[in-house]
């Protein structure tokens, strides 16, 4: 076997224990239609999706700009606003405490209590929209507090821990979101992500406008993520580089369809489907196809960057 490189497809994760719960999947969306209405008609922008989310997996959602990717994740949050509309599917989320829902049939009052605790969600950009006025530990403070019932003492226990886990030093906790880089901003909402101990988190381009370092270092915390906490994950990302770093499978979205889905590595070998071809391709990069120069990539990017910023 090749030695794993920067760009070559991660290892797949160790099967999860086989008991009856934890092989249900996490996540079944069916025949998703999602439109947006506009002057010139109605746009489907998520046009029949079936999708599965295996508990204990990083699923990547893959897709060039405008195929529906935010669409879709923002529908399943139940987040999606005029001009677009549900227009049929179901997403079906089983956590594992508590009855299976349909996220797109749940009550309010019920999708609330499941926010954070089961099922997170960082938004593209969503490190831009850290409150300025708040130090990073009240942000924090006030996400645990209002969803989950724990005690104050239990909650400034937690946040350095998980702040840690993120490769963050606990100081952080004082700081004003202006003080923090990019990167430590992603980090911090990776870490607010886990605190309550979710079944799924949904990360929509969580490396996006950082720069080549930084991304790899949210790479590795997002790998971290699931080898720490055993989270499920689906990362979406338009860049393929991404998906190869990190994801165990991947779902290629084209014009509001996913045309192809399978384990990384034998998408990456073997594309199915034109376009995923065109998109492995298209991964910007000195030469030919990834995993033909995995030997050559540049020392820097080997290293572990836990310390970079
Ligand atoms: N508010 C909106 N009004 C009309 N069309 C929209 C709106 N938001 C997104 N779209 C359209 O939906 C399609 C999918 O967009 P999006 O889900 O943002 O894709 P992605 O995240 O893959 O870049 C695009 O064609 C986009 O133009
Ligand atoms: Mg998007």
């Amino acid at each position: 076997m090749p030695r794993a490189s920067a760009t070559e497809p991660a290892t797949p994760p160790n099967p999860p224990p086989p008991d009856a719960a934890q092989q249900r999947p996490v996540l079944e969306i069916k025949g998703l239609k999602v439109h947006y209405r506009t002057t010139g008609g109605d746009v489907a922008a998520v046009d029949g999706v079936d999708l599965t989310v295996r508990r204990g997996e990083i699923l990547g959602i893959a897709g060039e700009s405008g195929s529906g990717k935010s669409t879709m994740a923002v529908s399943l949050l139940r987040l999606l606003r005029p001009p677009g509309y549900v227009a049929g599917g179901e997403i079906a989320f089983h956590p594992s405490e508590g009855p299976s829902v349909d996220l797109l049939k749940v009550d309010e009052r019920r999708l609330r209590a499941l926010r954070w605790r089961a099922l997170s969600y960082l938004p593209q950009g969503s490190m831009n929209s850290m409150n300025p006025v708040m130090r990073v530990g009240d942000q924090f403070r006030d996400v645990i507090l209002e969803h989950a019932g724990r005690r104050r003492g239990e909650i400034d226990e937690m946040i350095p821990r998980l702040l840690r886990s993120m490769g963050l030093d606990p100081g952080v906790s004082r700081m004003y979101p202006h003080e923090l880089s990019g990167g430590m901003k992603q980090r911090v909402l990776m870490a607010m992500s886990i605190a309550l101990e979710p079944d799924l988190v949904v990360a929509d381009e969580p490396t996006t406008a950082l720069d080549v370092t930084i991304q790899r270092v949210i790479l590795q915390s997002l790998g971290d993520l699931r080898d720490q906490f055993g989270v499920t994950l689906v990362v979406i990302s338009h860049d393929m580089g991404v998906h190869a770093q990190l994801v165990d499978r991947v779902a290629v979205m084209y014009e509001g369809r996913v045309v192809e889905v399978g384990d990384v590595r034998q998408v990456f070998k073997q594309p199915q489907h034109p376009y995923t071809r065109s998109l492995i391709e298209s991964i910007p990069r000195i030469g030919d196809a990834p995993w033909q120069h995995r030997n050559q990539q540049p020392g820097g990017r080997q290293q572990r960057e836990s310390e970079v910023r």
